[in-house]
């Protein structure tokens, strides 16, 4: 009898609804479990009257929309001819992800689960509501919320009696095989993957635009604490176009000392190229390149975290990963275990009106210290700043998407921005492209440390101020002994706000680094309401509500 099947669906931005799908995918296998784990959009949606046990894993983006790669699936589903019956045969349960500084919290999540019942499913649970502002990051909502969903699924799908559940610290079995290839197919053979200038797609996931990198320059002052990129790509011919507020996806690669040290641990030749083929025919290779050959340094890099379950197994083989433990894992499923490296998105930093077949992004290159000695870098943020195209042709994967904010069209709406720090650039974008058509009305709160060290285009805002085209009003947080924010600028200039939102309908756009920022300016507006507008307390909440739902207050902040 073949094992109990059940599906997980997702969709997924950034990788971590997908992350949780595969890790699902490997619970049910170490339960004896049949899962098969997809995108939603790569599931054929009128199947879904057949299914008896589906769980959803979803993640919340921009200001409530669904992720890229369900957004067919989303459209589908809220088709108003479809039976309320449709789907009384499912048992489901929806698992979301989200972010807490947004409003629309977990909204796709939530709607979803709404709208299975509606059509005639059955919840196994409420809906799960993990939050990246958490401390412990989504896991705290989602950790005790799949202990409970484990109950409930094998209490339905009982595994067959003869197979014992494998216990943590024993090793699953692959999904893949490695296999070493001799050589490389031929260029322009089927599995290449690269977006051509003077193609018709725009470049995508699957094809990204091999972008050339112009130039990569710290932005930042010698003394101060973050390194901060500048940088440029040329992007003619590409058939990829943007408007102020898109975002950039890029898609990194392992440092070169990342790999060699990864291919001396297992004794790999990194100049090997490999395959990974799926051992079950029709399983999805999630996470891998389809069976598409790659040369070894697309490795993932050792620092990758093993997901929870399989933690213990990882550490046994490999404490720290030191060679003489490590030799004996199969690196197939090392790699089994160890996420792909996914895309990362920035913010667009420049316009194509001012500056045509370039793209900008400003990147603060993350490193922290943990309790290991060696500092954590991020992957991409200091991949980016370790090209330098002085020294030869460097070449960067991206492709662009829409972001979450939108501004107005109309000539004369103002606009209020206020961006700390990195959050400076979507505005920038929006600036250079609302100068260019002539809007005039911009407002611009930002925040650094120290006038000159993290001021970022200082020049560029000069210029625009002596053109009339732009008001700047900076916040330094440390050149004197109290700390001022752009909240507290925002606050001195209450009476210039309120006017402008109250009597010019003015948009109003945060952007940044998200931890209180999002609430201390939400607040500071609070006050602007009740002081300088008037307005009691509950009034003043429904103000910002109502800009909320009509557009005119939109966020766009990152962790
Ligand atoms: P700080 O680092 O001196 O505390 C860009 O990072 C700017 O945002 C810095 O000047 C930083 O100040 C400031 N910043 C830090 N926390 C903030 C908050 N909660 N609200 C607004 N700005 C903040």
């Amino acid at each position: 009898m073949p094992n109990p099947q059940f599906l997980v669906l997702f969709g997924s931005q950034t990788g971590t609804a997908q992350d949780v799908s595969e890790r699902l995918g490997r619970e049910a296998r170490r339960r004896r479990l049949g899962c098969r784990v997809q995108a939603l959009d790569s599931y054929p949606v009128v199947n879904l009257i057949n299914e008896p046990l589906v769980i959803f894993v979803c993640a919340t983006t921009g200001q409530g929309d669904p992720p890229d790669n369900m957004k067919n699936f989303w459209r589908f589903i809220f088709r108003k001819n479809l039976p309320t019956t449709a789907l009384c045969q499912m048992e489901f349960a929806v698992l979301g992800l989200g972010d807490s500084s947004y409003t629309k919290f977990n909204f796709v999540a939530k709607k979803l689960h709404r709208r299975l019942l509606q059509l005639g499913g059955s919840a196994l649970l409420p809906v799960c509501l993990g939050d990246d502002q958490h401390e412990l990051g989504p896991d705290a909502a989602v950790d005790p919320w799949l202990r409970d969903l484990w109950d409930r699924v094998l209490s339905l799908l009982p595994p067959p009696p003869d197979l014992a559940e494998i216990p943590p610290g024993v090793p699953l079995p692959s999904k893949f095989t490695l296999l070493f290839l001799q050589e490389a197919p031929r260029m322009g053979s089927e599995g290449q993957r690269v977006a051509h200038p003077g193609s018709q797609e725009p470049p995508s996931e699957s094809k990204p635009f091999l972008a050339p990198m112009i130039s990569n320059q710290r932005v930042t002052g010698p003394s101060h604490f973050q390194d901060v990129r500048l940088i440029e790509f040329d992007i003619s011919g590409s058939g990829i176009s943007f408007a102020a507020g898109d975002v950039v996806l890029i898609q990194p690669s392992n440092s070169a000392a990342h790999v060699q040290q990864f291919c001396q641990v297992l004794g790999l030749d990194p100049d090997q190229l490999f395959t990974l083929q799926p051992r079950e025919p029709g399983e999805p290779s999630l996470g891998h390149p389809d069976s598409l050959p790659s040369p070894v340094p697309w490795a993932p890099t050792p620092r990758a975290p093993p997901q929870p379950m399989e933690t213990s197994a990882g550490v046994q083989f490999c404490p720290r990963l030191q060679p003489r433990c490590t030799a004996a894992i199969p690196p197939d499923y090392l790699l089994d275990l160890i996420p792909a490296i996914r895309p990362r998105a920035f913010s667009i930093a420049s316009s194509m009106l001012a500056h045509p077949s370039r793209l900008q992004i400003l990147v603060a290159v993350v490193q922290f210290q943990t309790r290991l000695k060696e500092p954590r870098r991020g992957l991409c943020s200091s991949w980016l700043a370790s090209l330098d195209p002085g020294q030869g042709p460097v070449r960067v994967p991206l492709w662009v998407r829409p972001g979450s904010l939108a501004f107005p069209e109309t000539p004369d709406t103002p606009v209020i921005m206020v961006g700390p720090g990195t959050g400076v650039a979507p505005f920038r974008a929006a600036i250079q492209e609302r100068v260019a058509q002539g809007q005039t009305r911009n407002f611009l709160f930002f925040g650094c440390r120290w006038r000159d060290q993290d001021f970022y285009w200082e020049a560029e805002w000069q210029e625009l101020e002596m053109r009339d085209c732009l008001t700047l009003v900076p916040a330094f947080s440390r050149e004197q002994e109290q700390k001022v924010y752009v909240q507290h600028r925002l606050r001195e200039l209450g009476s210039l706000v309120w006017e402008l939102l109250d009597r010019q309908g003015a948009y109003f756009y945060l952007a940044g680094n998200a931890k209180s920022m999002p609430a201390d300016v939400s607040e500071a507006l609070m006050s602007i309401f009740q002081e300088d507008g008037g307005l009691c307390s509950p009034d003043a909440a429904a103000y910002l509500a109502r800009l909320q739902r009509t557009q005119r207050f939109q966020t766009e902040t990152w962790a």
